[in-house]
């Protein structure tokens, strides 16, 4: 068997069309929507991460807010600012590209965004919202990924989902997403992580494995069942480039579709945070 390669380049910019139109429409209201992204400290991944996402405002007509801290910011500043962005009219959506430098708790600068401008969905109160099926909008990865599947037509009612990785930016809401009673979702979800015994015990009887691990190749062709469904959340940079969380090429001749990296899902979660940013703008703006 040889996969069907899952085009999320093609399907993200889709999405991207449909949220331009969106944009276009809330125009006529006299609403510009506009996202606040911050950025603290110079990584370079999330550099790389946080221009893509600027540009793409940009081309669906997203106002993009740009504000770039140095890395010794002190957390005040950070909470200070997300105060301020809470309370500007034009501001629709905040996002705070994550990690932080470690003298800023997560925790804290996350639950300062207010929910109601949370393009992320990072919120404690909208990952409760994703648990209860009640969601208004999702972390964007999960979200992407249920998007892939929806519109790649892969049936995940009644479908056995093996997610490998248990992340709050990943693993759990999209194990949560899944097993709603819901379209796009209805599936028996089995999460595993660091402390699984067997990993391919799991991976092997599933329909659709979601690899959010974090390691190049750590899901390998004999750990699937033919036919399987795969997704690569995987972002690994290695000496060989960018690689997903799958030995695609060996996967490939295993599985009968599979998310390629990039080009996978790594274009969806961009295309979801456009789609919160006009949704929190729809709602609230
Ligand atoms: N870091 C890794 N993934 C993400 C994401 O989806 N959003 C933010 N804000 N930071 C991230």
């Amino acid at each position: 068997m040889t996969a069907k390669l899952i085009d999320g380049k093609q399907i993200a910019a889709e999405i991207r069309g449909e949220v331009a139109k969106r944009v276009g429409a809330l125009s006529e209201r006299g609403i510009t929507p506009g996202l606040a992204t911050v950025l603290v400290g110079d990584d370079p991944a999330s550099r790389v991460y946080v221009n893509s996402k600027r540009k793409m405002c940009a081309e669906v007509g997203i106002k993009a807010w740009d504000h770039d801290l140095e890395a010794s910011t002190p957390q005040d500043q950070l909470l200070q600012l997300l105060e301020e962005l809470g309370s500007d009219p034009a501001v629709h959506g905040i996002l705070v590209q994550l990690p932080l430098p470690a003298h800023i708790d997560e925790e804290l600068v996350l639950e300062a965004v207010p929910p109601h401008k949370d393009a992320d969905g990072f919120h404690p109160c909208n990952l409760g919202r994703v648990l209860q099926g009640t969601h208004l909008v999702a972390p964007a990865t999960p979200a992407g990924i249920q998007e892939l599947l929806i519109r790649a037509n892969i049936e995940t009612s009644g479908a056995e989902v093996v997610v490998a990785g248990r992340s709050n930016i990943v693993g759990k809401p999209i194990a949560a997403m899944l097993f709603q009673k819901a379209a796009g979702a209805n599936a028996t979800v089995t999460v595993c992580h660091t402390s699984t015994r067997d990993l391919a015990e799991h991976t092997k009887r599933a329909d659709i494995v979601i690899a959010a691990i974090g390691r190049a190749g750590a899901i390998t062709a004999p750990m699937l069942k033919p036919g399987a469904v795969v997704i690569d959340v995987g972002i690994n940079r290695t000496e060989d480039g960018l690689k997903g969380d799958v030995d695609t090429e060996a996967a490939m001749e295993v599985a009968s579709a599979i998310t390629p990296v990039p080009g996978g899902v790594g274009p969806m979660t961009i295309a979801m945070l456009l789609s919160n940013t006009v949704t929190l703008a729809e709602r609230f703006g």
